[in-house]
């Protein structure tokens, strides 16, 4: 039986990929701190299936209590959410440090292969549209934002380094927006901000003029490529994004969101936060070469499958 350790499984986008990794037949490992998951997003998994082993990963690894061999080593540790990573800045830096260099040792200790999730916000402010991975990025490296792009920003270098000098079988994933249930609805992140406001009859929050660009993938989606990634040969040392090409503006996207929710479109307009990106796209032609993989969920069943999560809690 296969054995996969996942960093953040308890997380959001983990606690799917976990799913899909038992649904594959494997034995699955996660260590997490539960500081913006919560092992509630597996209980339905029984202990055989999924040993959960509450760690900070940003400190030594406890060895003993982890397999004396891996297949795959999934390093998704990281708060995600500007509200979660201002919270908690200092911790977002270490374990993007400390964390992947960790995860890293670990997995050339298992002869694992290692798949990390960075992020789309390593290109910072881009300044090309959309964004093929050969474009190095346009960051502030001290700005509010920077705890995250800069910390993810060296996690990629280290693991990059670790393929080139240590020969790792390493692959690094820069994931655009992602969405769907077991989000929480307090991460001030744009999808369930709207989706809850929707929900509670409250107009949405845009901030700026609306006209600045995202683009969202489905979870199931996000989760089958990095799935892919994780189980085609040859992709060692290769950085590929993995986000839905179809970009909204935010207005848009609030569009979309009141036409699901059946309700008029009402809006709150707030300033734009320091260092918002004004755009992003991804350019997944790597992604369809290597992985064979593009999005396949509309936008619309995406929110749908969102919304029924989210009206649980109404
Ligand atoms: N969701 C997205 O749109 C998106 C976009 C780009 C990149 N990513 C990346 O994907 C990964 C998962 O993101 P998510 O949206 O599921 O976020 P999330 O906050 O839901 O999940 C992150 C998980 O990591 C855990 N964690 C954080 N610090 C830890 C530590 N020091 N030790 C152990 N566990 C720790 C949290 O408790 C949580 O369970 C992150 O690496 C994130 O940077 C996500």
């Amino acid at each position: 039986m296969e054995i996969a350790v996942v960093t953040g499984g308890a997380g959001f986008v983990g606690s799917h990929l976990v799913d899909r990794l038992v649904a594959e037949g494997w034995r699955v490992w996660v260590l997490d701190n539960c500081s913006t998951g919560s092992w509630q997003n597996l209980a339905h998994h029984s202990s055989e299936e999924v040993v959960r082993l509450p760690w900070d990963v940003s400190e030594p690894w406890p060895l003993e209590q982890l397999p004396s061999r891996a297949d795959v080593v999934f390093h998704l540790a990281s708060p995600a959410s500007p509200v979660h990573y201002r919270r908690l800045a200092v911790e977002t830096l270490m374990v993007n440090s400390m964390g992947t260099k960790h995860a890293l040792d670990a997995s050339l200790a298992w002869g694992a292969r290692f798949v990390i999730t960075s992020t789309s916000e390593a290109y910072g402010d881009p300044q090309i549209t959309p964004q093929p991975e050969s474009y190095w990025g346009h960051v502030n490296p001290v700005g509010p934002r920077s705890c995250y792009d800069e910390s993810k920003r060296f996690a990629e270098a280290l693991t990059a380094e670790y393929v080139r000098s240590r020969k790792l079988d390493a692959r690094i994933l820069r994931l655009f927006n992602c969405y769907g249930p077991r989000m929480q609805h307090e991460d001030g992140r744009v999808v369930p901000n709207f989706v809850w406001q929707a929900l509670h009859g409250q107009p949405l929050t845009i901030y700026g003029d609306g006209q600045q660009t995202r683009s969202f993938c489905y979870v199931s989606d996000e989760v089958e490529a990095i799935w892919r990634a994780a189980v085609v040969d040859g992709l060692a040392g290769e950085v590929i994004n993995v986000g839905n090409p179809e970009e909204r503006t935010i207005r848009q996207f609030a569009e979309a969101v009141a036409a699901v929710a059946g309700v008029p479109l009402t809006v709150e307009w707030r300033p734009l936060p320091p260092d918002d990106p004004t755009n992003r796209c991804p350019d997944i032609s790597k992604a369809r070469t290597l992985l064979q993989w593009e999005p396949k969920v509309s936008l619309t069943e995406g929110l749908k499958e969102t919304f029924k999560y989210f009206q649980r809690d109404v």
